[in-house]
């Protein structure tokens, strides 16, 4: 038998997954507005777009390059694409669902700005919003302790979110049930399993990392990135496949809410 490392990862949408398996659990509903707060470069929007053909779907997001590639590259009738801060944002009246993966992670005030959502979607409107709950993983926490550290506190203080930036599952049921809605809140554990030399390091690169990539000139990120890199491979051990890849297994909690407004 012969193995291709390469393979290893072919299945592994590891990023999307979690995106499908949200909107998995919508099954049965009939929108006609859905808005896809936090869309990135629209192609998982376009998976709305296909699901309800008589809905209109509008992706926003706060990035221009997201909303140009996503202009660029997805085209569907019933789909457009806006430049806009989630901040700023408040639903239309007519909106009866808001979709948001992996977004509302990023703003630590996402808590009161959810609030002030649900309060002023419509009744029988829909919520469904999947979040990173592991702030508190290795990945994360080693990371903060060497921006702690007395080589990098100086330059990255403030710099990378908390442990709480996201919190329990419990916490948003009781913010979904306190607001009207019928809440249905879980959390996965995705057992990934990565291939390569620094497979938590490329990982982060594409995201935890960025506050820090934005922060320092590029020599001294690159020296941050190894420091860190040093430090976190210790709590991931790799192992040997039979055909002599080198696979880590990274866990990754999502934490997951569909809810829909009663009344
Ligand atoms: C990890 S990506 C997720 C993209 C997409 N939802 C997906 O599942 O593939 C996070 C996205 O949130 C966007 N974002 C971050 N802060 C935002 C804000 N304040 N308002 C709108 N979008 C924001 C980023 O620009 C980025 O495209």
């Amino acid at each position: 038998m012969k193995w291709n490392p390469n393979k290893y990862a072919e299945f592994a949408d590891y990023r999307g997954r979690p995106y499908e398996d949200l909107l998995g659990q919508l099954g049965g509903i009939i929108p006609k507005q859905i808005v896809d707060l936090g869309c990135g470069p629209g192609d998982k929007t376009s998976l709305l777009a296909e699901r309800w053909p008589q809905a209109q779907v509008t992706g926003l997001d706060s990035s221009p390059e997201m909303i140009a590639q996503a202009n660029g590259a997805v085209q569907q009738p019933n789909l457009g694409f806006e430049l806009l801060d989630a901040r700023h944002w408040h639903p239309r009246p007519e909106i009866d669902l808001l979709f948001s993966n992996a977004m509302l992670q990023w703003l630590p005030e996402h808590r009161e700005l959810l609030k002030s959502w649900l309060g002023d979607l419509k009744a029988g409107a829909y919520v469904a919003i999947q979040m990173p709950g592991n702030f508190g993983a290795a990945s994360h926490a080693v990371m903060r302790q060497v921006a702690d550290s007395q080589k990098w506190a100086g330059r990255l203080g403030g710099v990378l979110r908390h442990e709480d930036v996201v919190g329990e599952p419990q916490e948003y049921q009781r913010l979904l049930l306190d607001a009207g809605f019928q809440a249905n809140v879980w959390e996965t554990t995705y057992h990934q399993v990565m291939v390569g030399e620094s497979p938590i390091l490329d990982w982060v690169r594409g995201t935890a990392l960025l506050p820090i990539k934005a922060t320092l000139p590029e020599d001294e990120y690159l020296d941050f990135e190894a420091d860190y890199s040093a430090a976190v491979a210790e709590h991931y051990p790799s192992f040997t496949a039979p055909d002599g890849a080198k696979l880590t297994n990274f866990p990754f909690r999502r934490i997951f809410m569909v809810a829909r407004k009663q009344g």
